[in-house]
């Protein structure tokens, strides 16, 4: 039988996936498990999704890692999470280089302990010359905050006189993003059967696809991903237009 994968088509990938990796709490609860067991077992499912992303060669992958708002989760929780970031990035960083990704951070990365920004940085430092994929971490990251800050730079630009109001456009305001280097989400993914987007990408998801899994991120696998991408590429993205135009070349 068909593999999913060997039913992706390799013309027709999206550049950008982004996942909201949602649901460890409830995996563990429904384990008898405290909720940081959840967290530990998501180690593998992201794992899952870096391999998959990478092996059909999807360039820009954005991982939802912890919000500006899961700040005010229980210390004990913030802490364990915390420790779990800076374990993983240190043992899997071999892996990481090796595979040839190169690594980016965004949100806001100072509220984050020194020895996680130092390893982030170092990361992305080490891997700055990789060129088989992009490994985006959205770390204290909050969607809301990322594009107030644009607006305040483009004020500052305004006030000083760098730029006048008729150079703001949807190409410089982009420009004032953490995500300015990288391309729009074209397909965006929430485990845990959440329908909502919890403050992430708000101005990159414009035109994305949504989908949403019944899946808790610690049982998602390879397969997962890949039958999200055949998902993907069954829809029409019609960017306002009719079927009829997008024949027309
Ligand atoms: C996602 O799982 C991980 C983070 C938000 C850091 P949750 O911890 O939100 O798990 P649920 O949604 O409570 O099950
Ligand atoms: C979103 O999940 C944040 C991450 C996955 C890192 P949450 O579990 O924090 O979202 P809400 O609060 O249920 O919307
Ligand atoms: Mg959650």
């Amino acid at each position: 039988m068909e593999s999913i994968k060997e039913k992706i088509n390799p013309d027709h990938l999206p550049q950008h996936v982004a996942i909201i990796m949602d649901g460890n709490g409830r995996w563990a609860k429904s384990r008898g498990k405290e909720r940081t067991f959840g967290h530990k077992h998501a180690i593998q499912a992201v794992r899952n999704a870096v391999n998959a992303c990478n092996e059909i060669n999807i360039p820009y992958l954005t991982l939802y890692t912890f919000s500006s708002e899961n700040w005010n989760r229980p210390d004990e929780e913030v802490n364990t999470l915390m420790s779990l970031i800076s374990e993983t990035l240190l043992l899997e960083a071999e892996e990481i280089f090796s595979k040839g990704l190169r690594m980016h951070i965004i949100g806001d990365i100072e509220k984050l302990p020194q020895l996680v920004q130092d390893q982030m940085n170092q990361l992305v430092e080490i891997t700055k010359n990789n060129d088989r994929g992009n490994l985006i971490l959205a770390l204290s990251y909050g969607s809301q905050k990322e594009i107030l800050g644009a607006v305040k730079q483009i004020g500052n630009k305004l006030k000083n006189g760098e730029i006048t109001e008729d150079d703001i456009n949807e190409e410089l305001f982009e420009n004032h993003l953490y995500t300015k280097d990288f391309p729009p989400v074209d397909l965006l993914i929430r485990t845990s059967g959440e329908v909502r987007i919890s403050n992430f990408l708000l101005w990159q998801i414009a035109y994305a696809e949504l989908q949403f899994l019944d899946i808790l991120w610690p049982d998602f696998g390879v397969e997962d991903f890949f039958q999200c991408i055949y998902n993907y590429q069954s829809k029409e993205r019609r960017f306002g237009k009719i079927s009829e135009q997008l024949d027309e070349k």
